[in-house]
């Protein structure tokens, strides 16, 4: 499921925050995206996800237009192909770390028993005996952990991880990216992760400074 941007100018205000003429992005690829902060690392995210639309310009993934989509289809689009891992984790604080897995999973409806697969994944992410916890009852790198069960739950195609490491300690980095690579390494297909650290990029196989691409 490739993605790729053609002519993408996303402007906020008087000034573009992004201005990118191509950039493609092969299926199977993990790759690094690196920039100061403020350069527009996260509105790049947005915009391939489809929470952002392009000023002009398109955003396709796997040859489809998600800027043409009508917004119950995107939503639709970004529920079955799409894994966030937000910064700020965006966990629902009143449910607990299965009813967060949960709930994303019933916006795309791909599993027959829901429960047994979210079950899986805590699991997977060394959370078998917190699946009952809430976030506040979670340390920070666990409910990193979470949001990241929640994010592959429903096998997309594409993900995309923003800071997934900046809050986290050396052991937590360590776990969290061992668990993206190893997570992306079948679905989901593409990774993308977002830092400002260095010896962060270097553990992905590609990294790409968006000023290399960004004609602002
Ligand atoms: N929803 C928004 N409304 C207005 N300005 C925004 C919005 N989102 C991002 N920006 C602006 O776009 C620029 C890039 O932001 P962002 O993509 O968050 O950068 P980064 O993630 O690299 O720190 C900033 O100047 C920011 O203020
Ligand atoms: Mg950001």
């Amino acid at each position: 499921m490739p993605i790729e941007l053609l002519g993408v100018v996303k402007s906020f205000s008087t000034f573009p925050t992004i201005c990118i003429e191509q950039f493609r992005i092969a299926d199977g690829e993990r790759i690094a995206l690196v920039g100061k902060s403020g350069s527009g690392k996260s509105t790049l995210l947005n915009l391939i996800a489809g929470i952002v639309t392009p000023t002009s310009g398109s955003v396709s993934v796997d040859g489809i237009d998600i800027g043409k989509l009508s917004e119950a289809k995107r939503d639709q689009f970004r529920a079955a192909n799409i894994g966030y891992v937000f910064q700020t984790f965006n966990l629902i604080q009143g449910l607990t770390a299965l009813e967060n897995v949960l709930l994303a999973m019933g916006f795309a409806g791909k599993h027959k028993s829901p429960e047994t697969r979210a079950k899986e994944l805590l699991s997977r992410v060394g959370l078998e005996n917190k699946l009952r916890h809430k976030p506040r009852e979670l340390s920070v790198g666990e409910q990193q952990r979470v949001a990241i069960a929640r994010a592959v739950a429903n096998e997309p195609k594409i993900l995309l991880a923003d800071e997934p490491t900046a809050n986290l300690d050396e052991q937590n980095t360590d776990i969290v990216l061992n668990l993206l690579n190893e997570l992306s390494s079948s679905e989901p297909r593409i990774l993308i992760l977002v830092t400002h650290e260095r010896d962060v990029a270097a553990r992905l196989p590609r990294s790409i400074d968006l000023k290399s691409i960004n004609k602002i």
